[in-house]
């Protein structure tokens, strides 16, 4: 087994992503541990954060992780993170803030070596082809085996992006990484917390496309979405959205990043598929019905080969049975 599994006592090499957004709950990673798996909690605010942690905690007495978005994370996340056995960060200059076990997730192998040399114990080498916002730029088996090059033996690698059945499970061991990391088929069970319409989509959906669509509030940072009447709309020229959309969001997102959750809310309640205030909120349960057409149907390549929703606990046994 490896190092890393055996210091958090995860038996089976699969790692639910932590998803945004309230897409990855308490539920999901309760059932993903409890299976045997790693389990992650997506980032909250810190008050919500912290209850769902120890909600997962009700729910099982194995190891949960928690997940951090770096642009966002302030001093009180850190704080309720740190109730999690796992601290998985993603986005920006790796440095480590909490002591326990810190897992970065990069897109590079210079990151993956900042990450290391920052004093992260395992990093997380994550693929272009990954649903949600995305850092790699080549495929995740291409970026794994540059990582597992760059950096001492033995220290551990994971891999996301494109990963959806025993079979890339087995691949991705094979390939020397230490457990697999997947988000869109976690995505796609009966726990995680996207709304069921959302899931309906993504049963359907054969094709996504890398944008800088959604970006108000977080612009300039690609994401991997599926297609819906805002991104047919604004992505029919350049993939990454219209250039004065893109102006748009980098001027008004300091803004928009400052305004209080209640703001927040309302300009969710007015997000349309025709307006260019176009943010990251995916439709999670709870969010206005309009942001199916006009958010984010965030989803990896290989929701072309996702066609059904499972209870998540079985379906970590089954990517694992190899
Ligand atoms: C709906 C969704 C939301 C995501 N949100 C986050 C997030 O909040 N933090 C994070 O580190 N990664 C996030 N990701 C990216 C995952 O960590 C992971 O890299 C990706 O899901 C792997 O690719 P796959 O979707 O093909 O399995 C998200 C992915 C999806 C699909």
């Amino acid at each position: 087994m490896s190092a890393l599994r055996e210091r958090l006592r995860f038996e089976l090499p699969v790692v639910q992503a932590g998803m945004g957004g309230g897409i990855a709950g308490a539920e999901l990673a309760a059932a993903v541990s409890e299976a045997g798996g790693l389990g992650t909690i997506g980032i909250a605010e810190p008050e919500h954060l912290r209850r769902e942690i120890a909600a997962a905690r009700e729910r099982t007495s194995k190891p949960v992780a928690a997940n951090l978005l770096l642009p966002f994370a302030r001093r009180g996340h850190w704080e309720a993170a740190r109730q999690a056995d796992a601290i998985v960060t993603f986005w920006g200059r790796p440095r480590r803030r909490a002591p326990g076990v810190w897992i970065h997730q990069c897109g590079s192998v210079a990151e993956a070596l900042a990450a290391h040399r920052a004093g992260a114990d395992a990093v997380i080498a994550q693929g272009i082809e990954a649903g949600g916002h995305v850092r790699g730029k080549v495929p995740a088996l291409e970026l794994l085996a540059a990582v597992r090059a760059a950096l001492p033996p033995g220290y551990p690698v994971l891999v996301a992006g494109g990963i959806a059945e025993a079979a890339d499970v087995a691949a991705a061991l094979d390939a020397g990484a230490d457990a697999a990391v997947l988000g869109t088929r976690f995505l796609l069970t009966d726990e995680s917390r996207a709304r069921l319409a959302y899931k309906q989509r993504l049963l359907e959906a054969r094709e996504t496309v890398l944008t800088e669509l959604f970006g108000l509030g977080w612009p300039a940072a690609p994401h991997r979405v599926t297609w819906n009447e805002a991104a047919e709309r604004w992505l029919a020229g350049d993939r990454r959205g219209p250039a004065w959309v893109r102006a748009l969001h980098r001027v008004l997102s300091p803004a928009v990043k400052r305004l209080p959750e209640s703001a927040q809310a309302r300009g969710l309640a007015q997000q349309r598929p025709d307006r260019p205030f176009l943010g990251p909120q995916p439709p999670a349960e709870g969010t206005p019905d309009g942001l199916l057409d006009s958010g984010p149907l965030y989803a990896g390549e290989c929701v072309a080969r996702i066609h059904d929703l499972r209870p998540a606990g079985e379906l970590v046994r089954e990517l694992a049975r190899a």
